[in-house]
């Protein structure tokens, strides 16, 4: 996997998050859903002061459906073909089409809480490189 820096953007500040309430985001840009997550418990890529803050692409890196969180069991499920992807272990793929684990966005929380987005750990679906 190739680490992409995109351009730092703002994402929401730690007080604005429950456990296990995403919130949809957009990034590095409008044409790229995504989703921030507090999950509760420490995790790979997690930061924030419980290291449980993860946010992840919501394309699918099959076909590129939209997919949307589950709660229950803290995956990403695609409506398209229905792959599942584990962001408890780093978009993990646990099921499905895909070739390749669903790409989660590298997070910095500076020291008033502020959850920036500061890259990609792999190409969005659809995008050729890894510039905007
Ligand atoms: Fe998601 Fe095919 S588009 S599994």
């Amino acid at each position: 996997l190739a680490q992409i820096d995109y351009p730092s953007n703002r994402l929401a500040n730690v007080a604005d998050l429950k456990v296990n309430e995403p919130v949809d985001i957009e990034y590095p840009d409008a044409d790229s859903p995504g989703v921030l997550l507090k999950l509760g418990q420490s995790v790979e890529g997690g930061v924030g002061p419980d290291g449980d803050i993860v946010a992840f692409s919501t394309l699918c890196p099959h076909k590129g459906f939209n997919m949307s969180y589950n709660g229950e069991d803290h995956t990403l499920n695609c409506p398209g073909h229905f792959s599942r992807f584990d962001v408890e272990a780093g978009g993990q793929q646990t099921w499905g089409h895909a070739t390749s684990n669903v790409p989660q966005f590298t997070l910095r929380v500076d020291d008033k809480g502020d959850i920036y987005a500061e890259g990609c750990s792999d190409l969005i679906y659809g995008r050729m490189s890894n510039v905007l």
